[in-house]
């Protein structure tokens, strides 16, 4: 096991990591569990002071539990490493495809990091939960006119990603003024993930493609409706490797200079987001630090080769600010077991609270909250609810024997798992509470049957 902590960062030590009870060990998942995690005395989960087996009772099953202490901790990380290693101005934005919702917007923005957003959506959110508009950037790839009106008079930052985008946006803006930019452009620069998260390769939808680099930049110089201050890339997401990102650096210096060959002074420079996390014992992603720092250091040494005065540096972390202070907590029901083959245990969840594993192939840990000390003896299969077979959420988890109304925790649900939720079979979402200190708020109301027809309308017609 590596010494990795739950918000990615290995330095034991660092003041951002509270100390854990060593009397409540809950290894072998423990660096899995978010900070505050512990085993209290009637051998129950507990997250940010509160018992998981209570939290259920009160709020009901499943639900995601936010630990607020390890969401805070890894903003302040991003945020002190690039004051830390970087000698110009610095932004970090929480890229809140991840999880986006008026609670977890504010808490990032009370950290002083700014908000990504990929769709009106999104922006309404941030813009709602109090985000200024001026540290809201906005990406997406076919963003529609109304979306890109809502956000030139709302003042966000919009980050151009195509010819169509830009000439949208020149029309749009004539009677405004300049629209603030930043040019999405594809790198070319290829990482190791899951194909549907890979970004940066040339064959990919988003951004202009570095062939169009010198039309592009003739273009934006030349549109008195656009001030277009910098350049962004965003090669993929849980990413372990290190170079790709120090490729992208020292490239996205050059495109600061071949901008200034145009007359374009660009004073901001977006290295996207993208680094990984630890789902599994096997999983070993770099740091926060171990990211940050040679990002900083090709920036730095190739303004200086190059005779450029430092871009402001913007980052957009997800996964990695958010993905472990979750957790999922759901309820055990039925189970089968076939004989030689294997054992079904059911949860009253699944692809549509984490369409995941079903999607990516994502591999989850677990643990039985309300058992935390029994021996794991069970290899079981955790099965959800849905009507479809490929609906699993982990195959051969390692658990203590369970019986129904035991209370599974699924580990490092927050990124990419409410905000992906449907309610396919037409599930109820489930609700999400915020935890801290032994205090536990309610961030997101469980959905209701009303909820769920209250888009539908009947013709009349059909009315019997
Ligand atoms: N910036 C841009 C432009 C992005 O497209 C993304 C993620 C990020 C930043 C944040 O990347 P992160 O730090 O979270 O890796 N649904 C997939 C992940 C899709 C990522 C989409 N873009 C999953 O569940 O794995």
């Amino acid at each position: 096991m590596v010494s990795t902590h739950p918000t990615g960062v290995k330095h034991a030590g660092s003041q951002y990591l509270p100390q854990r009870s060593s009397t409540n060990a809950i290894s072998p998942n423990q660096e899995l569990l978010p900070l505050t995690a512990k085993v209290n005395s009637s051998d129950s989960l507990e997250i940010g002071g509160c018992d998981v087996t209570t939290l259920v009772q009160q709020f009901g099953s499943p639900l995601y539990i936010l630990d607020e202490e390890t969401l805070r901790t890894a903003c302040q990380q991003y945020r002190d490493t690039f004051k830390q290693y970087y000698q110009g101005e610095s932004q970090v934005l929480y890229a809140s495809k991840a999880w986006n919702c008026l609670a977890v917007c504010a808490i990032a923005n009370s950290e002083g990091l700014g908000i990504d957003v990929a769709s009106g959506g999104e922006l309404y959110t941030a813009i709602t939960a109090g985000v200024s508009p001026d540290k809201i950037y906005y990406h997406g790839n076919n963003k529609s006119r109304a979306e890109l009106l809502y956000a030139i008079d709302a003042g966000v930052n919009i980050v151009a990603d195509n010819w169509y985008e830009l000439q949208t946006l020149v029309e749009l803006a004539q009677q405004q003024q300049p629209v603030r930019i930043l040019l999405r452009l594809t790198p070319g620069i290829d990482c190791h993930t899951h194909d549907y998260i890979r970004t940066g390769h040339l064959d990919s939808k988003f951004g202009f493609d570095p062939g169009d680099l010198d039309e592009v930049f003739t273009y934006v110089s030349q549109q008195a409706a656009l001030n277009c201050v910098g350049v962004h890339a965003h090669i993929g997401s849980q990413i372990f490797e290190r170079q790709p990102h120090r490729d992208l650096a020292a490239l996205m210096v050059q495109w600061l200079t071949k901008a200034a060959s145009y007359g374009l002074t660009l004073t901001e420079l977006d290295v996207g987001g993208g680094l990984g996390i630890t789902y599994t014992e096997s999983d070993d992603p770099p740091s926060i630090e171990e990211w940050v720092k040679p990002i900083c250091e090709v920036i730095q040494e190739a303004c200086t080769v190059e005779n450029l005065p430092l871009p402001k540096l913007l980052c957009e972390p997800g996964r990695s600010l958010i993905a472990t202070a979750c957790v999922t907590a759901y309820t055990i029901g039925s189970s089968k077991t076939i004989p030689n083959i294997r054992t079904y245990v059911a949860i009253d969840g699944g692809m549509s609270d984490n369409p995941r594993p079903i999607t990516y192939q994502s591999v989850y840990r677990a643990v039985v909250a309300n058992k935390m000390s029994a021996p794991l003896t069970e290899k079981v299969t955790i099965a959800g609810k849905h009507c479809e077979s490929g609906d699993v959420l982990i195959k051969d988890a390692l658990l203590p024997k369970t019986q129904p109304g035991d209370i599974l925790v699924v580990m490092g649900t927050g990124a990419y798992n409410y905000s992906m939720a449907s309610n396919y079979n037409r599930l109820p979402r489930p609700a999400a509470v915020l935890v801290v200190n032994g205090e536990a708020n309610l961030i997101l109301q469980r959905e209701t049957y009303q909820d769920l027809i209250r888009q539908d309308r009947l013709p009349e017609r059909l009315k019997s």
